[in-house]
């Protein structure tokens, strides 16, 4: 079995092999990350999306920013595709992610949630139990928040809007570098 792998190995040009490397990269080393603040839909988009294929790198869920950290070197370690699935408002917030990802030669694949105050905030108020989140806190992050730009490293931007027509339906659009 090994002897004819290596044969198939040692059959191809080096060309093709550059070519199977290029492919690898795009569609599987993907780091996604997330802006947007809270009740724009980020987790729902991210079961929709990318539950089959991605790790869920999520403070709520991972407590601290020390533990974030291990899974994030793990992923990056093991080349395995992740999405940072938190607010991250700030352009400091997402360089977390972007330098050593970028330093691992990931593809760096962001999303904008439309972040419309009163809409999230109505979003928030139907949700129930410890995921209602109290309202400074939404506003806080709301006031951090910055838009994000190709130039902090993105290789792909988007924005991502809920429709208002359909039942848990997203609006996916290249993100426009101007704004
Ligand atoms: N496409 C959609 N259509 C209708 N409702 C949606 C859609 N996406 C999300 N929602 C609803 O909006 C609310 C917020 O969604 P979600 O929990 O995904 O937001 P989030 O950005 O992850 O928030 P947080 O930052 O607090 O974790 C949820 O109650 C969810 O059911
Ligand atoms: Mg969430």
């Amino acid at each position: 079995m090994r002897n004819v792998l290596e044969k198939l190995r040692s059959q191809r040009s080096p060309n093709q092999v550059r070519h199977k490397a290029n492919l690898d990269n795009i569609f599987r080393m993907q780091a996604v990350i997330f802006i947007g603040i809270q009740a724009s839909g980020k987790s729902t988009f991210c079961r929709d999306r990318f539950f089959k294929t991605h790790i869920r790198i999520n403070l709520d869920m991972l407590k601290t920013r020390h533990r974030e950290k291990i899974i994030l070197q793990a992923c990056l370690k093991a080349k395995q595709p992740f999405v940072v699935d938190n607010t991250n408002p700030t352009r400091e917030d997402r360089a977390r992610y972007i330098g050593p990802a970028k330093d691992a030669r990931f593809r760096l694949i962001g999303y904008y949630f439309e972040s419309i105050l009163e809409d999230c905030k109505r979003r928030n108020a139907q949700r129930t139990g410890k995921a209602r989140i109290p309202i400074p806190g939404i506003a806080a992050t709301y006031k951090k928040l910055i838009l994000p730009s190709y130039a902090e490293g993105f290789d792909e931007l988007y924005s991502v809007k809920i429709s208002e027509k359909s039942d848990s339906a997203f609006i996916v659009e290249e993100w426009p570098d101007e704004i």
